[in-house]
């Protein structure tokens, strides 16, 4: 992984991008920091919005922002939130889309990893796009 398997450097860019979070109602920030195939790094934090579900998450802002930049290709995200928690289930549905076998890093805000796993095993037989072939 790329760029040079500098896990603890990309969970301080996370948490420097959950520092942007808008979370005034669920007071929750998350950081994400999305790598992709080429060595680039999308950033991402959670948006909240007055209308609840509008609200859009670190990991999508981050996949969203890439793709729009014409990225489609990655090999690890990196989480954080305050006490480790893991990807929603839209989030994992969503980066399958592009990276079924991403890595998925899920540290905390004081940089601990809890978890240094895979979409895979995280979003196991998983619907994609294949299924709408044929
Ligand atoms: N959130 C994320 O940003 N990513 C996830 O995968 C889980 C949840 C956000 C959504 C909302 O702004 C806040 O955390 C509380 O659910």
């Amino acid at each position: 992984m790329t760029p040079h398997d500098d896990i603890a450097g990309l969970i301080q860019t996370a948490i420097d991008a959950s520092k942007n979070a808008y979370v005034v109602y669920s007071g929750y920030a998350v950081g994400a920091a999305l790598v992709a195939a080429d060595g680039r790094v999308f950033t991402g934090c959670n948006v909240e919005n007055a209308a609840y579900p509008a609200g859009v998450c670190a990991e999508r802002t981050a996949l969203v922002k890439a793709v729009s930049e014409g990225c489609r290709e990655f090999v690890a995200v990196i989480v954080v939130t305050r006490g480790g928690g893991a990807p929603c289930g839209i989030c994992r549905q969503a980066l399958a889309e592009f990276a079924p076998d991403l890595r998925v890093v899920i540290a905390d805000m004081d940089g601990r990893v809890h978890h240094d796993t895979t979409l895979r095993h995280l979003l196991p037989l998983s619907f994609g796009p294949a299924d709408l072939e044929g």
